[in-house]
C-alpha cells in the first residue's frame, strides 16, 4: 500500500510541505509506503479543455503532469496539500486537480474508492474555504475521506513556522493515522 502527499506550494521545504510529511509519518509508522510529490518547479499548464481526455485516459498537453498522474493512480492514498493564497488553493494545486480530475472522471472515476483528503497552510485567513476547495475535489472523485481531530488546517508564515502550530501538527497526524487505519480496514476493496 502507498499513500502520496502532493505538495501545491511553489516553496520547497516549506510550511506545506512540512505539515504534508508530518502527516505522512504518521501513515509510514503504520507500516504504509509514502512519498511526497513537489509540484515546486514542475511545469503543469491548466486544463485546457481540449476534451482529448474523455476516452482515451489521456491528457494531450505535453508537460509534467503525466508524471504526477501516473503516481496518484498508482497509489492508494492520495493527500492534496496547500497553502492559502489569496483566500483559495494555488494555481499549481488547482492545475492538477482540474486535470487528473477530469482524466480519471471521464475514464471510469479512476479515483473512485481511494483514500484521501486535503492539508491547508496560511499565515492567518482562508484556511477554511480552501479547505473545502480542496475537498469538493476529493468528494466528486469518490474517495473515501477520514476526519482528524479537527479540520486539517494549520498555521504558518516564514518556512518552519507550521512546527510551532501544536494542534494543526497534531490534527494531521491523527489524520494520517486515520488514512491507514482506513486502508488497513478497507484491504483490497480500497480503489
Ligand atoms: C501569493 C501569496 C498569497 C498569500 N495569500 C494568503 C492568504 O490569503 N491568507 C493567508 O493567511 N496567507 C496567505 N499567504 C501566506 C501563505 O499562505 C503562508 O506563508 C504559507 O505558510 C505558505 O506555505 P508554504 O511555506 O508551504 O509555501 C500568501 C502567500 C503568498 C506568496
Amino acid at each position: 500500500m502507498k499513500v502520496v502527499a502532493v505538495i501545491g506550494s511553489p516553496r520547497v521545504n516549506g510550511n506545506t510541505e512540512a505539515l504534508a510529511r508530518h502527516a505522512l509519518e504518521a501513515v509510514a509508522a503504520e507500516g504504509i509506503d509514502t512519498e511526497i510529490i513537489r509540484l515546486a518547479g514542475l511545469e503543469v499548464a491548466p486544463c485546457d479543455a481540449c476534451m482529448v481526455c474523455r476516452g482515451t485516459a489521456q491528457c494531450s498537453i505535453q508537460d509534467e503532469f503525466q508524471g504526477v498522474y501516473d503516481k496518484m493512480l498508482a497509489a492508494d492514498g492520495i493527500i492534496l496539500a496547500s497553502p492559502v493564497y489569496f483566500g483559495s488553493a494555488t494555481a499549481n494545486i488547482k492545475a492538477v486537480m482540474d486535470r487528473a480530475g477530469y482524466v480519471a472522471r471521464n475514464n471510469g472515476d479512476l479515483f473512485a474508492r481511494k483514500v484521501g483528503g486535503p492539508l491547508v497552510v496560511a499565515r492567518r485567513a482562508g484556511q477554511n474555504f480552501t479547505y473545502a476547495q480542496l475537498m469538493y475535489w476529493f468528494m466528486i472523485c469518490g474517495f473515501v475521506v477520514p476526519g482528524s481531530t479537527y479540520w486539517n488546517i494549520a498555521f504558518g508564515r516564514h518556512p518552519g513556522d507550521v512546527a510551532g502550530d501544536e494542534e494543526g501538527m497534531r490534527t494531521v497526524a491523527n489524520f494520517g493515522k486515520n488514512i491507514a487505519w482506513l486502508l488497513k480496514s478497507l484491504g483490497d476493496r480500497a480503489g
